[in-house]
Parts: structure tokens; sequence; C-alpha cells
């Protein structure tokens, strides 16, 4: 049996698939390549190029695969783009989930874990983030999200569907070895942005506002690597074949680091005196978000392996000279 990963092309389902192939699992790949990358696919992984809304394509896969449970990481992820262009994003992620839904309670699979986001948080009003907190989402991204997580718990409810939501933080790095990694069209995440700097593809980093209300003005965010992230999927995996209940978790590290702190560790990983600019902020973004993520630890028995920034931010460097221009493929 197999698991099927939608979205696998992107750059956290990329890196899901070659956990999984190394957890000795088949792995099908669905990816429209809107966003992801057919040279991220690991060659032993079957790739299908289907949009997860076009339901018949969807259906011959499952008719095709002898699918187990399926991993979805298929959807829009840019806060500000969600805000300009709010049906494209209730478009592709959340009707993108009613097809999934549909496709897989006709084809009798019962198990889905699921990309979400610390964006369905809204504005925290604790922080550390629990699970338990109250999801306010601010933007139409986060909203999606929660609308999809909430759509998982009716069809739980009606048709046994068991999920887990994965509440992500800030993910970083990249495969170790450095044969995958980051690479998005238009880039717009902090430790891209800032190795972009270190490799001269662009001249300065600017961090986004210092008036922000934390102990150096820069707003202050979780990182967690990517591939410790991918483990955790593998964990949900389990949990959901041992027949537990479905669950949501938070996924970081626990600790905060500031824009400034990032840019600090960026030039102690790459060895480069990267140079920054303050500018000013960028609309919606929270003071601080850091994920309380006992419950994974606890309850999944989650364990992330990388608790250095420095360290997150060395895999992403290595991928970043070993694949200047990324994947090279969309430019
Ligand atoms: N930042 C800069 N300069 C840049 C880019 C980013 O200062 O050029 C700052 C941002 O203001 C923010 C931090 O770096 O404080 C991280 O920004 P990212 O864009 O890398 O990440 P976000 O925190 O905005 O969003 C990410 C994901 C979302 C997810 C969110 C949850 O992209 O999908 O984490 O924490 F919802």
């Amino acid at each position: 049996m197999s698991v099927l990963v939608l979205g696998g092309a992107g750059y956290i389902g990329s890196h899901m698939v070659r956990q999984l192939l190394a957890d000795g699992q088949d792995v099908v790949v669905v990816d429209n390549l809107v966003k992801g990358h057919r040279a991220a696919v690991a060659p032993e992984a079957k790739f299908y190029q289907v949009d997860i809304r076009d339901k018949k394509a969807l259906s011959e896969v499952f008719d095709k695969e002898d699918i187990e449970a399926v991993v979805h990481f298929a959807a829009f992820s840019i806060v500000p783009e969600s805000v300009a262009e709010p049906l494209k994003y209730f478009d592709n992620n959340t009707a993108g989930m009613v097809t999934l839904l549909e496709v897989m309670k006709e084809h009798d699979v019962k198990k889905i874990v699921f990309s979400s986001t610390a964006a369905t948080y809204g504005n925290p009003v604790n922080i550390p983030i629990k699970e338990t907190d109250p999801q306010n989402p601010i933007n139409p991204y986060g909203e999606s999200k929660l609308m999809m997580e909430k759509m998982m718990g009716w069809a739980d409810k009606a048709y046994g569907i068991k999920w887990v939501a994965l509440r992500y933080f800030n993910v970083a790095g990249a495969m170790p070895d450095g044969s995958i990694g980051e690479d998005h069209g238009p880039e717009t995440h902090l430790v891209p942005i800032i190795l972009q700097a270190a490799s001269g593809k662009r001249d300065y980093i600017e961090m986004f506002g210092d008036d922000y209300n934390t102990p150096d003005g820069f707003n202050v965010r979780d990182y967690v690597h990517v591939v410790d992230l991918a483990d955790a999927h593998i964990l949900a995996l389990n949990y959901l074949k041992e027949g537990k209940p479905s669950a949501q978790f938070n996924l970081g590290s626990a600790t905060g680091f500031s824009v400034k702190e990032m840019v600090e560790a960026a030039r102690k990983a790459t060895g480069v005196d990267i140079k920054s600019k303050i500018g000013p902020r960028r609309a919606g973004d929270p003071d601080i978000l850091i994920a309380d993520s006992t419950a994974a630890r606890e309850v999944l028995g989650w364990k992330p392996k990388y608790d250095d920034v420095e360290e997150i931010i060395k895999t992403a460097w290595n991928w970043t000279e070993k694949h200047p221009n990324g994947y090279d493929d969309k430019k």
C-alpha cells in the first residue's frame, strides 16, 4: 500500500517524499507543478501531474494506486498574496479540499495528514501558542486553512475520515546532503532571502520593522527544520494507523528568534558579512509567534533533531551553494 503525497514537488512535500522512502514506504506523488518542481520529486516515487481540483483525474489516481493514506501539502501559502487575491486561496486550498475529501470517501481512504499553519491562530492570545488557543485568522490564507481543518472535522463525523492537522510555524532548512531545498518563485521567506544576500543575488536583506514589542524590536518567529517537520508527518501517519482519534498538533521548536538574530546566525553559518537594512513593517506581521509543541512531543513522540537555527541555516546554505539557481526549471 502507498502513501499519497499531494504537493510532493513542493518545498515541504519533496522532503516528506524522501523521508517516507527512507522509512521504507511506497510513495505516490500528485502535484500540478504550478509551484512545485518535477526535479524535486525523488525518482523512486510514482508521479502524476494532476490538479487536486480535477476530480476525474484525481479519482483515476486513486483507481490505479492502492492508497492507504494521504498527506496533503498542495496549497497556496503566501500571506500578502492571499490578502490581494482571497478567492484564489479559497478555490485552490478550500475548494480543493472538498474534491479531495469526496474522492477519499468514494475510494474508502480514511486517513489524512494535513499541512496546517500557525496562521490559523491570527494574533495569538498566549505565547507560546497552544493547540487549544482561539483560532481567529487575520488573512485569507489562514482562513482557508482553518476552513479545511473544519471540513475534515465534519467529514470525520459523517464518513469516519480520520485526520491529523499539523500547524507549522516557520519552516526552514534543506535536506542535509543538499539534494533538495527551498525554491519559491517569487521568494518571500526570510531564510532564503537572507541567503540570497549572502550569495550576492541581492545586495542586502531588508529587515521589516524594528519597532515591534520584542526585546530587540525585531519580530520573533519559531523556526523548525524541514526534515524534522517531515518526520512529524510520518509519526502522525503512524498515529492514525494505530486507530487513534483525529487531532491537531503545533510543530515548532518552542524557541523564538528575531529577524536580527536570524541575520546574525546566518552570518555565522555562512561566514559571509551579510548586509542588512532596516525597512518599514510588513503588513499583517504579529510581534511574536512561538509554538507550544508539547503535544506533538508527548502524543506523537516527536523529537526534532535541530534545535539550533545556525545549524538549520547551514543546511539551507549547503543547498544554495550547490544549486545557485534552485531547480533552474522555471527561470
Ligand atoms: N522578513 C524580513 N525580511 C524579508 C522577509 C521576511 O524581515 O525580506 C521577516 C518577516 O517580517 C517575519 C519573518 O521575517 O518577521 C519571517 O517571515 P517569513 O515571510 O519567512 O514567514 P512568515 O512568518 O510571514 O510566514 C510563515 C509562512 C506562513 C505561515 C507562518 C506561520 O510563510 O505560511 O510562517 O508562522 F503561516
